[in-house]
């Protein structure tokens, strides 16, 4: 049976139809001009089980971008099933790249360069975008900058702020990774702290199974607990009242699954939708006091005055919200991409790139994707 890829997202750029399918291209000739003033970069994104493309001028400037989500695929295995979403990647990319140069006008000869999400990720999948990213860049001639995905969900700031000050401290907040890192540029990150075991996205799809919701469960968490009561479980907070950037998410996910299942899946509690509703408040209030109240310690320790929050659950309408006030009222500057920068997408990719691009950090044909790694210093052997 072939696979028909399900879009979900773009851009003002991009003309969308009631079922959220990509229509026509709307740049006017002013944008085509001002677009030619720019330094563009496409990047792919393919770490998971998302396909992305788009196309940022000076590092700052969408000019188009699409998403092929497998996530309705998945729903049904209740998680990403990697040779599946590999399949769904080789099938999705090259149309996506077509759309997204038509839809900003541009030749590939007129770029100033590639830019792919080369790890970490799903290494199968990770191979679709960065063998397709080598071939182009490798015929045209263009230079290529190798990505790392979590060090590109910070520089996402730069996609919706033109003037990011450094040093900052950083958290991504996602699926795989909730960690915080203090950086001086794009790119150039270090690890400072983090979760010990689940993060916070795998923390929320996890309670959300034992909820009976489907998968991926934190935005349905997200609008159920906006129905909810959070103070009518009560959760542990790991670590909050110590002076570490430790975060643990394990706690909360079992004291959830002990009150609703009860001990050893004796004395279950009968939850109706409001107490569903319930345990989502409850939970989502425990996860975003954490990541919060370190980050908040973060800048403190490192002495910065600005903070960027990155990943899949930097979308979550609680954090966001507790992020605004938290900052306000600790004198920091917040920097928070919209939500649809938040989550994995292939802007953040290239505006990192951009940043790689112009310090001449540039990768071969050599270059090999990894299924590890996370910010830190850069690999030379990848270089
Ligand atoms: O960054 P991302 O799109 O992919 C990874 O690199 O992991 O993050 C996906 C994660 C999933 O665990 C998903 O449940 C979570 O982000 N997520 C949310 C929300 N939207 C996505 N978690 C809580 N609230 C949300 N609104
Ligand atoms: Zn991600």
């Amino acid at each position: 049976m072939q696979r028909v890829p399900h879009w979900h997202n773009s851009r003002k750029l991009v003309r969308l139809d009631v079922k959220g399918r990509i229509g026509a291209s709307v740049l006017s000739v002013d944008e085509r001009n001002h677009a030619a003033a720019m330094r563009l970069v496409l990047g792919i994104e393919s770490s998971c089980d998302e396909t992305a493309v788009a196309i940022v001028g000076d590092g700052q400037q969408v000019l188009a971008e699409v998403i092929a989500s497998q996530a309705d695929d998945f729903a049904t295995w209740g998680g990403v099933v990697p040779e599946l979403a590999a399949r769904g990647h080789v099938a999705s990319l090259p149309g996506l790249i077509d759309q997204v140069l038509s839809q900003a006008g541009v030749q590939l000869e007129s770029l100033a360069g590639l830019a792919v999400g080369a790890w970490p990720g799903l290494i199968g999948s990770l191979l679709t975008g960065v063998t397709a990213a080598k071939v182009i860049a490798q015929r045209r001639g263009l230079p290529l900058a190798a990505v790392d995905h979590i060090q590109a969900h910070l520089a996402a700031v730069h996609l919706d702020q033109p003037n990011v000050t450094y040093p900052l401290v950083g958290l991504v907040a996602s699926g795989g990774h909730s960690n915080y890192y203090l950086g001086d540029a794009p790119g150039r990150f270090v690890m400072i702290g983090g979760t010990i075991d689940d993060a916070a996205g795998e923390a929320f799809d996890k309670a959300a199974a034992t909820l009976g919701l489907e998968y991926p469960g934190g935005p349905i968490m997200d609008r159920r607990a906006a129905l909810g009561n959070p103070r009518a479980l009560t959760l542990p907070r790991s670590f909050i009242h110590d002076d570490t950037l430790r975060l643990s998410f394990a706690g909360i996910k079992t004291a959830l699954l002990y009150q609703i299942k009860g001990p050893l899946g004796r004395d279950p509690m009968t939850l109706d939708e409001n107490g569903i509703n319930d345990a989502c408040a409850a939970f989502q209030a425990g996860v975003v006091d954490c990541l919060v109240s370190k980050l908040l310690l973060a800048a403190k320790i490192h002495q910065v005055r600005a903070v960027a929050v990155g990943g899949g659950v930097a979308c979550n309408s609680e954090l966001r919200a507790r992020l605004t006030t938290a900052t306000a009222a600790a004198g920091l500057q917040l920097y928070l991409p919209k939500p649809r920068h938040c989550a994995d997408n292939a802007a953040m990719i290239a505006a990192l790139g951009h940043f790689q691009i112009e310090r001449g950090e540039l990768a071969g044909p050599d270059l090999v994707p990894l299924p590890t790694g996370n910010a830190g210093p850069r690999r030379k052997s990848l270089r």
